[in-house]
């Protein structure tokens, strides 16, 4: 399958990387891929781009707006704080009709504080909805480290991915994908595309749990 994975953080290297792993045609989009392929200073996870990038020779490195037109199924790893600024990149066009899953979180650490750009009454999920009608958004993977999005075996037992979107059909292609192509056993869908406000004001509690439980390797998991 042709996918576009949006962002060149270590969010959209992971799900880039797994999905040319199994084989898809995934090409991952930045604003310039000559300065991305420039990128020498290696990250948190002491990577650089430019050492990733040569390591990963099946994916390929194109702008925002030729990964949008690459691919059937988009992934939206941008920052939040600039989602919809990269989604404009993108091009309203090579977006149009494709169904996106939402990996982005309105962290907004401008204050010095974790606080979160949009809450409560509406969501980052809902605004990139609203700016680009004809996409069909699904939010999903954000509440959880990418290792584990893409590999959700590292963790033991039961433990969920949550989804939300307008399109139900959109919805699930997205559930699909998660359980055939990642593993996913726990997929719980939260209806509509309000349902990403639960899953963003999620993330406040994520970085809490985080530091208290000494690891980025850790998931919700909802008993009944
Ligand atoms: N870290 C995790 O495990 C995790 C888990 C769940 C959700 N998330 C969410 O996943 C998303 C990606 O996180 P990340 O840490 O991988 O990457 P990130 O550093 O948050 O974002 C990197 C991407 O944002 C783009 N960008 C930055 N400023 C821009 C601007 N002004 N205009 C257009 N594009 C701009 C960069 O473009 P260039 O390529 O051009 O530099 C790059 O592609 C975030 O929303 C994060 O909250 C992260």
């Amino acid at each position: 399958m042709k996918i576009g994975v949006l962002g060149t953080g270590g969010v959209g290297q992971t799900i880039a990387a797994r999905l040319a792993d199994l084989g898809h045609d995934v090409m991952i989009g930045t604003r310039d891929p000559d300065q991305s392929r420039a990128r020498t200073k290696p990250d948190w996870r002491g990577i650089s781009f430019a050492d990733w990038i040569a390591q990963h020779s099946h994916v390929q490195l194109g702008t925002f707006a030729e990964t949008a037109a690459h691919g059937e199924l988009l992934f939206n790893c941008t920052s939040g704080m600039i989602s919809l600024d990269a989604l404009a990149l993108a091009g309203a066009d090579n977006l149009a009709d494709k169904v996106l899953i939402d990996v982005s979180n309105p962290l907004d650490y401008s204050s010095g504080a974790l606080e979160l750009s949009v809450c409560n009454t509406d969501s980052l999920g809902e605004q990139i909805q609203r700016a680009f009608p004809r996409l069909k958004v699904v939010k999903a993977l954000n509440t959880m480290n990418a290792s584990v999005m893409v590999n959700p075996a590292l963790l033991p037992g039961e433990h969920a991915v949550f989804v939300a979107g307008d399109d139900t059909p959109a919805k699930a292609t997205v559930t699909d994908f998660l359980r055939r192509e990642f593993g996913w056993r726990q997929v719980i869908d939260l209806g509509d595309i309000t349902g990403a406000r639960a899953v963003e004001m999620l993330l406040p509690l994520w970085v809490r749990l985080m530091p208290a439980l000494g690891t980025i390797h850790f998931n919700f998991a909802v008993a009944r």
